[in-house]
């Protein structure tokens, strides 16, 4: 009920009448007491008026399973919420619930991660309190080898609510990087398990720099976080709400093609690389050319000097600026 009354008074803005809070729940006034007083507690500031009810009036950063519940009215992406202050990963955790039998749609979401993993085996820092850890579980129908596309639609729904919320440009670094004034703010770690030849599942892992602040010096020049560049306050709940919703929608975008052909253009458009000189880094070898583009597989077109062009797959492979990050 608690998630329930959140929405009711996030979305009407106004006054609600403790009665008619009562009726819409069949609950006394005492347990809509109470349940106003623990959303206090949880830091909502909200007014408690004679003759008018309750309105809320701030709502600070809260990121709580009761919060989330309250926002995610999307149609499957979050139809089941698991929220963990510490976890060692949300996609551990999200491969552990698909191996018990877990929908699609489920989504673990964590406060603090004290094992988070980035691509290529690396760490991913995650402090408390202070960002996004999320991790969304799939069980698409379609052949493995079209698996990695979804970091790319990922990448794409999370570049729009990025902007959406922060009110400032963001775009894509190929093919899972989320950069805001060339500094990365987002990670995207996509890993999939198979059964006979099949997807059994795929989860999908976002780790979004919202507050972390300051960087050590190590990583000053190549992350940021989304306050740093915005100089807004933001809501993570809001911003993860919005990369849900905007998921559905490029989702379904791919499903119908089960390729990239609808999504490439706007893909490109956000590419950072795009038709610019960048340095490959293969572990079968490093090479420059110029990044043209991503094809309709999610690879990333590259010239090369002797004018040909080389169709570059993500898997254990980066692509950099010629003089740094981007
Ligand atoms: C990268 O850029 O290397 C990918 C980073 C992905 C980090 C996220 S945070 C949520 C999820 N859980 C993890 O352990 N990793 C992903």
């Amino acid at each position: 009920m608690k998630a329930e009354i959140l929405t009711l008074l996030r979305e009407s803005g106004k006054y609600i009448s403790g009665q008619e809070l009562c009726e819409r729940f069949g609950v006394t006034r005492t347990a809509v007491w109470k349940a106003v007083n623990q959303l206090k507690a949880e830091g909502y500031e909200i007014e408690a008026v004679q003759n008018k009810g309750y309105k809320l009036v701030k709502q600070p950063d809260v990121f709580t399973q009761n919060e989330l519940i309250s926002r995610i009215h999307t149609k499957w992406a979050g139809s089941n919420i698991l929220f963990y202050d510490s976890i060692g990963s949300t996609n551990h955790k999200a491969k552990l619930l698909a191996e018990e039998g877990a929908p699609e749609g489920t989504l673990v979401v964590a406060g603090e991660q004290t094992a988070g993993r980035g691509r290529k085996g690396r760490e991913w820092i995650s402090p408390p309190d202070v960002n996004v850890y999320f991790t969304l579980l799939l069980r698409p129908s379609f052949q493995p080898d079209k698996a990695s596309m979804l970091t790319l639609v990922m990448a794409l729904a999370v570049k729009s609510a990025v902007e959406d919320v922060c009110g400032k440009a963001a775009e894509i670094k190929w093919p899972n990087d989320i950069v805001m004034n060339k500094k990365k703010v987002t990670g995207i770690l996509t890993e999939m398990s198979l059964q006979g030849g099949e997807i059994q599942y795929v989860v999908i892992g976002v780790g979004m720099n919202v507050k972390t602040q300051p960087f050590s010096p190590d990583f000053n020049d190549k992350a940021t976080s989304m306050e740093i560049e915005s100089g807004k306050e933001i809501s993570r709940a809001l911003l993860l709400q919005r990369v849900l919703e905007q998921f559905e929608n490029y989702y379904d975008l791919f499903l119908e093609t089960m390729d990239l052909s609808l999504l490439k253009e706007e893909y490109n458009h956000s590419l950072i690389n795009h038709n610019r000189e960048v340095r490959v880094l293969d572990p079968a070898g490093e090479y420059t050319g110029t990044a043209l583009g991503i094809n309709n597989k999610g690879e990333l077109l590259v010239r090369l000097p002797d004018a040909s062009i080389k169709e570059v797959y993500a898997g254990e492979v980066s692509v950099r600026g010629i003089y740094g990050y981007v």
